[in-house]
């Protein structure tokens, strides 16, 4: 059973146990709470994560031993690597002793999240020293977004002077984990990328421009390649975890990139469309592809968790729309919320593709992507008495295809290979979203075993790559991620008509949407 890997998500953290053909063994969870001390803040104490990973990984090695009848240290003593996936962007501020703590010191304030909106001012700021927002994508692959870490930074160099000055070193959420685990200030070139320092071309942090915004690149952690080994358990964190003093601790990537990893989109061509709460398009490409359309960088560019200690690998386009599988939810619980979702489901295939002129926009929460645009708002368009419920329903599950279709275009105008499509997240357990999704796209669409757990899994195959257990990412996603379905497009001409009219409507209904925020 060599591999352990750890997926540090927002509201839990996820540990599994695989062997090494990549089979989950046992697993945990653990919960911590979300701050939202303003509107728009979100934050979390990295104490919090340590503690639940901790936990998460006792109670992961218990139930392998309970499972399997082996003793639990001889269970942590055959782990050959621990991988590590996680939430995106957050900031971890530490002080100068953190070096020397052995990966015991405490952060200097709460994290805050990729999803904090606190920093708009510090995204115009950037844009503007940088000469504006096609400049910052042209330099750093990526345009400023609230939730990125650089506007963080500025943020708190602003806000809180006295906790920026004892401010020496940066990690992101992952990260803090390794640290804990093994000592080391690291991260992996996907999750660098997201800070907005980056070079993606060198992938290597971008000190020029971090002199330009007057940040010291000292605070910067060293950079690995996803599958390289960064450090070893310390004995401290050994007696925390349960884990054998000395284990190898491997890069790991950014959530969606290890989910991408765990569902066997590893080459160019493929690509990821992730149903979760927030909707994701995640393609893997040969060459970085910034999105320059307009505007620029509504597409994020990021590494891809490909290369090891031996050979950098390539890159990945992703983009996030914040409605998918949660737009469907939102609809069950006002208009059906005592339907199971698969009887919805099936009362919805009565419908036809088109909903007989019924439209959905999944803004519910403003948007990104597509439309960067926090005063978005959601609704049905083209009511009629003739309408169902089950128009009502297959309306939301075809708007939010359409939106994921949206992104999927913005990749093919960037330049991005689309020639296989990887289904992950809840939504997917509808056959009927599966089949819209094959027309939508246009391509054949397949879903693979052990879905739910896509990141860890994900992170578990960068462990194996990074102890050569594999040659490669692709190698091991060969042997190890199973698909258990391919689905065709069949009638991709049933929705152009109302594709052409969603692809209008947004820019169409903006001056409603802002007169109903004014209001
Ligand atoms: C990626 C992003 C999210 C976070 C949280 O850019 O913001 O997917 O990684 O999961």
């Amino acid at each position: 059973m060599p591999f352990l890997a750890l997926d540090l998500g927002t509201s839990s953290v996820k540990v599994v146990l695989c062997n090494d053909q990549g089979q989950i063994l046992s697993s945990a969870t653990a919960e911590y709470p979300l701050h939202q001390p303003h509107p728009g803040w979100s934050e979390q104490h990295p104490d919090d994560w340590w503690n639940a990973s901790a936990n998460a990984i006792r109670r992961t090695l218990a139930s392998a031993a309970t499972v399997l009848s082996v003793p639990q240290a001889d269970i942590a003593a055959s782990i050959h690597a621990v991988g590590l996936s996680g939430q995106m962007h957050g900031s971890v501020f530490l002080d100068a002793h953190a070096p020397a703590s052995g990966g015991r010191a405490s952060p200097l304030r709460p994290a805050i999240l990729w999803n904090d909106q606190r920093t708009g001012p510090q995204c115009e700021a950037i844009q503007s020293i940088l000469g504006g927002r096609r400049a910052c994508v042209e330099q750093l692959g990526n345009a400023p977004l609230p939730g990125f870490t650089l506007p963080k930074l500025m943020w708190v160099r602003e806000h809180e002077p006295d906790t920026w000055r004892r401010v020496r070193h940066l990690l992101l959420p992952k990260d803090f984990i390794r640290f804990r685990l093994t000592g080391e200030l690291a991260t992996d070139v996907g999750d660098a990328g997201g800070v907005l320092l980056f070079d993606l071309h060198q992938r290597s942090w971008n000190t020029q421009v971090a002199e330009k915004l007057g940040i010291d690149p000292a605070v910067l952690p060293a950079v690995y390649e996803s599958c390289a080994v960064t450090g070893q358990i310390t004995p401290h964190a050994a007696a925390e975890t349960g884990l054998a003093p000395g284990t190898p601790v491997v890069a790991g990537s950014g959530d969606n990139q290890c989910a991408a990893a765990g569902s066997g989109i590893v080459s160019p061509g493929q690509v990821l469309a992730v149903l979760g709460t927030s909707g994701v398009m995640y393609a893997h490409c040969e060459i970085p592809t910034p999105d320059l359309g307009e505007p620029p960088g509504r597409l994020q560019t990021f590494c891809a968790p490909d290369g090891n200690a031996a050979a950098p690998g390539q890159w990945c386009s992703t983009g996030c729309m914040l409605s998918a599988a949660g737009a469907l939810a939102w609809c069950r619980s006002v208009i059906a919320p005592e339907v199971p979702f698969d009887v919805l489901m099936h009362e919805a295939e009565s419908a036809p593709p088109g909903c007989d002129g019924l439209l959905f926009l999944p803004y519910l929460t403003g948007e990104r992507c597509p439309h960067p645009d926090p005063a978005a708002r959601g609704g049905w368009i083209g009511l009629t008495a003739r309408h169902t419920r089950a128009h009502l329903v297959r309306a939301v599950l075809e708007g939010v295809t359409f939106g994921m279709g949206q992104m999927l275009d913005l990749m093919r105008t960037a330049g991005v290979r689309v020639e296989r499509i990887g289904l992950s997240g809840g939504g997917n357990r509808s056959a009927l979203w599966r089949q819209i999704q094959a027309d939508v796209y246009g391509v054949p669409v397949c879903s693979t075993e052990g879905d739910e757990s896509g990141s860890a899994l994900g992170a578990a195959l960068l462990a194996g790559v990074g102890i050569a257990r594999w040659p490669s990412l692709a190698a091991a996603a060969a042997e190890s991620v199973r698909m258990t379905e391919m689905r065709d497009p069949q009638s991709p001409e049933a929705y152009a008509n109302v594709r052409a009219v969603y692809a209008g409507v947004y820019a169409r209904l903006r001056e409603v949407f802002i007169e109903l925020a004014c209001g």
